[in-house]
């Protein structure tokens, strides 16, 4: 299709106007009077007075109020793991933007619309938001701007002869013209025809598209006796928007009636698709025995040609979307042919299976190219309401949101993931494999979002399925999860052996190589933590599957383990080196996950290097991060770190000069922190007066059982040793641990075994090191 954009000079400027005085201005109109089109050129016009940028939200392929939050979420590019409300989210990182937001075709979705723009403008003081919508939205302090239909010759203009191409419907004719018959010009001979014809199409723009196509087998004055006889319209003067309404059914109805038979049955088929698609998706959902597969691309061409189906290029792939009106045309008419549900279901087998194609490519090189791929997202949603609105179907619903969920991770929609699997789950309850992948998928988004209680109740009904159907792979699943449940509740010692197991069975019995590569990435990460004497190999092995499956970003967490027990020995270079290649691959497909993760664990190697300005900052670039995403999910290990590498800063260089950093770190664009994180050395701050080492914290007791467990006693055996009881010793125990910072024996042994050597030669095992 042409992009060039005809006329509209006056009601851009009057939409400036309206812009600089509004904080919502709505471009309402008919279906396809052009309002996006206007809306997406305003928004260029006025990118540069937004600081903060100008985004676009497309609500077109939208079913569900609901969703309109998160997908305004994920136009701003941000990526949310919280279990916070999406609104919350939005309030949070608008709060003190100055950007536009462009929320394009709301009409379908209005109140959801007219509820999420109140709120925001009302919270977010800087916020402007430009709305496109057949109807105004109706929140107060709302501008409407009527987009009128393009400028057209009026009747006398025409009897005296004027000069056509001033005429805003008549230029746009002519662009679309030239695309059909390349020497196509305006010339006194064809002027007056032109203008009539874009008169009785009422300069609806839609309109005028699709009738320029006709030049390819009719002359104009053909169109327009046909446009003549057929409608009658061609009256003149202004019509009412009703009217104008009859003539954009009226334009479009020609264009159906002027396709083969078989194009028809597409356009109607096409319109189960919401948003973009591509070509295999219509062979697999639209053949049967009216189209044949081998038909669908010679019809799809004569679909492109007649300009009822819109072709866009991303990189090497092409894809197609209907203009909104038009895919309420066919969906009309799919709903009159009685085939709606059998195609909806064709559709929904066809993402089933796309969904399963990119869930077994997570742990491959082709990651990435699925991660594009199925930006089809909104059709992955249709697939799923089909799944959990008719009746019987929850069952593929579960399996559609389950293997999809760490492309879920990657897209920061886990609350969308958690809200289609929770609803599944409910709907069809019985005892199946799926269902326990589900449990399983459901208990790991919980983990991330901080729920740990949520997680804790799936991974026991996973339990209990698991033995009921004494699966391997759903074996496999539930022992996945009570490690990870114990991990991120900071057990250490109790997810080894969980972790082990669950590595095993997920090897030998499971059906999902991703779940077995994170087990193994779990027990290095643990193994390091520990200073466990098998962590070298343990990252080795990790990191080694990760490079031999390909996908970047398991390479890039095999990377920070790696990291992470370099660290934990101390080899701060080495460990700095592998956090930043992290860095660099999570960087190639943008996941702030892994952003936040790598500046973390840069500050804790910056931190411990005595690079105390560098370090503050990248804990400021974090914090950053997570408050976009919602935070660091339940993994307390490192909410500990984290707050020991603050109070290890801020006792190097006092509270102020902290603040100070952390608040620089915290400025920096995720550009910018990003390249802060990857350069090379910053200026180290001088340290703030005496920032000896803190006064010693552990009571004399426990400074006593400090020794023992350097000694390797248990608990028992301490008990006895103190002559005191056993809960007592735990109690101790529990109290050092607390105390400290740590999580494990092992850190309160490295930490009672070197409290005597002076801070630049303890290994970083003692990153819990006493504060
Ligand atoms: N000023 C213009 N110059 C060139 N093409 C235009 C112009 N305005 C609209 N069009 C074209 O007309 C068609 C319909 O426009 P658009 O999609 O903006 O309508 P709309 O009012 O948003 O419709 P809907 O209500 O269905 O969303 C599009 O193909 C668009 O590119
Ligand atoms: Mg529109």
């Amino acid at each position: 299709m042409s992009r060039v954009f005809v006329g509209r000079r006056r009601e851009l400027s009057e939409a400036r106007r309206l812009l600089g005085d509004a904080r919502l201005l709505t471009l309402a109109g008919a279906g396809g009077v052009g309002k996006t089109r206007l809306a997406l050129r305003l928004a260029a016009e006025v990118r540069r007075t937004f600081p903060d940028g100008v985004w676009l939200a497309d609500l077109a392929p939208l079913q569900d109020g609901e969703l309109v939050p998160q997908t305004v979420i994920a136009a701003l590019g941000l990526q949310d793991h919280s279990a916070r409300v999406p609104v919350d989210t939005l309030l949070e990182y608008l709060a003190d933007k100055r950007l536009l937001l462009v929320l394009d075709n709301c009409e379908h979705v209005l109140d959801a619309c007219a509820i999420l723009a109140a709120k925001l403008l009302s919270e977010a003081e800087a916020l402007r938001i430009l709305a496109t919508s057949r109807q105004f939205l109706n929140v107060e302090g709302e501008q409407v701007l009527e987009v009128p239909p393009l400028s057209v010759p009026d009747p006398d203009r025409l009897s005296a002869g004027g000069s056509f191409i001033e005429y805003e419907a008549v230029r746009l004719f002519a662009e679309r013209a030239a695309a059909v018959v390349p020497r196509f010009a305006i010339t006194a001979g064809n002027g007056a025809v032109v203008a009539r014809l874009c008169q009785g199409l009422d300069g609806i723009p839609l309109a005028i598209e699709l009738a320029a196509v006709r030049l390819r087998v009719l002359s104009v004055e053909q169109m327009l006796e046909r446009l003549d006889d057929r409608y009658r319209l061609l009256t003149g003067g202004c019509r009412t928007a009703l009217e104008r309404h009859q003539t954009l059914r009226a334009a479009i109805e020609w264009s159906y009636d002027l396709c083969s038979p078989r194009e028809q049955i597409l356009w109607e088929r096409l319109s189960v698709f919401s948003g973009e698609f591509d070509l295999e998706a219509v062979e697999q959902t639209c053949a049967d025995e009216d189209i044949a597969q081998q038909d669908i691309f010679e019809t799809v061409i004569g679909l492109v040609d007649k300009s009822v189906l819109a072709r866009e290029e991303h990189g090497s792939r092409v894809r197609y979307r209907l203009l909104e009106t038009i895919r309420q045309y066919g969906q009309t008419h799919l709903a009159e042919s009685g085939q709606e549900k059998p195609l909806r279901r064709r559709h929904r087998d066809y993402y089933h299976d796309l969904a399963v194609r990119a869930g077994a490519a997570v742990m491959s090189s082709r990651q990435t190219e699925w991660l594009q791929r199925l930006r089809l997202l909104p059709n992955i949603r249709v697939a799923l309401d089909f799944c959990l609105t008719e009746p019987g179907q929850a069952q593929a619903g579960l399996q559609i949101a389950s293997t999809l969920q760490y492309y879920w991770l990657f897209y920061g929609l886990l609350r969308e993931a958690r809200q289609w699997l929770t609803r599944a789950l409910k709907l069809d309850p019985r005892p199946t494999v799926i269902r326990s992948k589900a449990l399983s998928a459901a208990a790991f988004i919980h983990l991330l979002q901080g729920d740990t209680d949520g997680a804790l109740a799936l991974r026991d009904e996973g339990n209990a399925l698991a033995r009921q159907l004494d699966d391997g792979r759903a074996l496999a699943h539930a022992t996945h999860i009570c490690a990870m449940a114990a991990w991120a509740q900071g057990d250490l010692h109790d997810a080894i052996p969980l972790l082990t197991e669950a590595l095993e069975r997920a090897r030998t019995d499971g059906d999902d190589p991703t779940e077995t590569f994170i087990d193994q990435l779990f027990l290095a990460m643990t193994t390091a933590l520990l200073g466990d004497g098998r962590s070298a190999a343990r990252s080795a092995e990790t990191l080694a599957a990760a490079e031999s499956a390909g996908a970047e970003w398991s390479i890039a967490w095999g990377r920070w383990a790696l990291g992470l027990h370099h660290f934990v020995q101390g080899d701060n270079r080495h460990a700095t080196g592998l956090f930043q290649d992290a860095l660099r691959l999570h960087r190639t497909f943008s996941n702030q996950w892994g952003y936040a993760w790598c500046t973390e664990a840069l500050a804790w190697t910056a931190a411990t290097d005595g690079q105390h300005e560098r370090a503050s900052r990248l804990l400021g670039a974090t914090e950053a991060t997570l408050r976009t995403i919602g935070g660091m999910g339940g993994f307390k290990l490192f909410a500990v770190a984290h707050e020991r590498c603050e109070t290890q800063l801020r006792h190097a260089v006092g509270d102020d000069a902290y603040a100070a950093a952390l608040q620089r770190g915290t400025d920096l664009s995720p550009d910018q922190a990003v390249a802060y994180a990857l350069g090379g050395q910053a200026t180290t701050l001088s340290p703030a007066p005496s920032p000896t080492r803190a006064p010693a914290v552990l009571t004399p007791r426990e400074r006593q059982v400090a020794d023992l467990i350097a000694q390797g006693l248990s608990n028992k055996q301490i008990a006895t040793k103190l002559v005191i009881a056993s809960r007592t010793a735990e109690g101790h125990v529990e109290n050092i641990l607390t105390k400290l910072g740590f999580t494990s024996r092992t850190q309160i042994a490295t930490w009672a075994a070197a409290r005597e050597r002076p801070v630049n030669e303890q290994p970083n095992g003692g990153w819990g090191r006493e504060p």
